[in-house]
């Protein structure tokens, strides 16, 4: 351990901070080049995160002009590092190498170790000689969109441009003590909320902004019906939160009763458990079931009287075909991911017969993440936070995700020594509530 992560422990100021010397290197969790090609032949379920996530030492990079050394209190496990660890769909080090082309800077990025991880919340420890909005000391949040200022598409939305995942299309993410965050991905952090629950917010909390409540997504407006999958997962428990909000009705569907249950605890009125329903949307690997598809629709309209008029999408190839069946006229299907596989079908008569739209939608810009962060800081969403991992058990916080035993967000503490700390207004935090705060917590997702 190093004197100054000691010191940003104990508290120390800005003056402190300044005048004490940078490490070189720090710990790290990382995947190794020599390691991709670990699973190869093995089924996709049987990669091992805890096999290919490695915590050690690393050396630091150069600070460029426009980046900040981050004291890492605690990050969290986005789905990102699990594709990470398991070279899935691709190998992130093609990511790195084609970085390293770009720039001098670019450069440092193209190693044989890839530091993962996409949220963090911590301390600033020095700041490049371009940074002009932070300075050494301030407790930040970190959201992972890394943009290349110099594309002229990125002046429109940032999400237009050359833009990339910091942690996963870059390297020196948040998993580890000590990180290199470019300036534009800074925002404070909630002051009621523990360095673990400020860490888990920004990735999924931003992506589900920007699905949902941007003029860039699919915004809702009041009494939308919207249709969540994954609903007390890491996009979805924001999802459903942005949804009450904005005076829509969310309709969540999960896989567990303790799923079922922390959904109405959160305010979620409107719950499938698709486990009991046990929709079979595909016949065979090549033939989706019309049928059930009509029986999703049937038991949504029983719930809420009517279709949603828009659909929450991720899960891909397992649940588009009824995504888009079960959503009203001239509705949207709104999608950022395809978990359980990319190459989709659905009828194209429904859709266009119907007049709805499919909309991509994929993290969110700087002035969407800071909007969405902002909705923490003012205690109208709340960390969906349910377990917090060592640094050093990473491997195994990623496992949980991968193998969907978790809800909302696992959360890792790298330079915090422990939980709960880290909390400078304490009012606010009791005016939302500990029972709020801890919704997560109390649950475990099992039957
Ligand atoms: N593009 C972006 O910017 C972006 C940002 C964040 C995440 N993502 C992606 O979005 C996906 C979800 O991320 P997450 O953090 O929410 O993951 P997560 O915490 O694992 O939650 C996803 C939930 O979806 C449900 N689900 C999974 N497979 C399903 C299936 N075949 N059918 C129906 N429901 C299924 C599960 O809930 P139940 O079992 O309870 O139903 C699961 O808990 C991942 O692929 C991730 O990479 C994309």
């Amino acid at each position: 351990m190093t004197e100054i992560l000691d010191a940003v422990r104990a508290g120390a100021g800005p003056e402190v901070l300044a005048d004490l010397p940078m490490p070189t290197s720090t710990r790290a969790v990382f995947v190794r080049r020599e390691d991709q090609n670990l699973f190869d032949g093995v089924p996709s379920e049987e990669k091992d995160p805890r096999r290919s996530l490695r915590v050690g030492e690393v050396p630091l990079p150069e600070l460029a002009p426009d980046e900040v050394y981050l004291a890492v209190m605690a990050s969290s496990i986005n789905f990102n590092t699990v594709w990470t660890s398991i070279f899935e769909p691709v190998s992130t080090f093609g990511f790195l190498d084609r970085l390293g082309k770009e720039s001098f800077w670019g450069k440092r990025h193209a190693l044989d170790y890839h530091v993962v991880g996409s949220d963090a919340s911590g301390v600033v420890l020095r700041t490049g000689s371009a940074v002009r909005n932070w300075k050494v000391g301030d407790e930040v949040t970190v959201h992972c969109n890394y943009v290349d200022d110099q594309d002229p598409a990125s002046h429109d939305d940032s999400m237009l441009g050359n833009q990339r995942i910091w942690g996963f299309e870059t390297n020196f993410g948040g998993l580890a003590d000590i990180s290199v965050v470019k300036a534009n991905q800074l925002m404070p952090k909630p002051t009621h909320l523990s360095w673990e629950e400020a860490a888990v917010n920004a990735l999924c909390n931003s992506t589900s902004y920007r699905m949902l409540v941007s003029r860039n997504g699919a915004p809702v407006t009041q009494g939308d019906k919207v249709l969540i999958w994954g609903a007390s997962g890491g996009i979805g428990s924001y999802a459903v939160q942005h949804v009450l909000n904005s005076g829509g009705v969310p309709i969540g569907v999960v896989s567990s009763e303790d799923k079922v249950e922390t959904l109405r605890e959160l305010g979620c009125e409107y719950v499938i458990n698709r486990r009991e329903k046990n929709y079979r949307f595909w016949k065979d690997e090549h033939t989706q079931d019309e049928s059930e598809w009509r029986r999703l629709g049937k038991d949504i309209r029983s719930l809420v009287g009517d279709d949603p008029d828009i659909v929450f999408e991720h899960p891909g190839r397992s649940t588009m075909g009824a995504s888009v069946f079960v959503t009203k006229r001239a509705g949207t299907i709104v999608t950022c991911a395809a978990t359980s596989g990319y190459m989709i079908e659905y009828d194209n008569r429904h859709l266009w017969m119907k007049l709805k739209t499919i909309k991509g939608s994929h993290f969110s810009n700087y002035r969407e993440a800071w909007a969405a962060n902002q909705t923490i800081v003012d205690g109208k969403v709340v960390p969906p936070l349910s377990a917090v991992f060592p640094l050093e058990e990473t491997g195994e916080a990623a496992y949980e995700v991968q193998h969907n035993r978790h809800e909302g967000k696992i959360g890792v503490l790298c330079v915090a020594e422990r939980e709960g700390l880290g909390i400078t207004n304490p009012e606010l935090r009791a005016k939302v509530g500990e029972e709020r705060l801890t919704i997560f917590r109390r649950h475990d997702g099992e039957e």
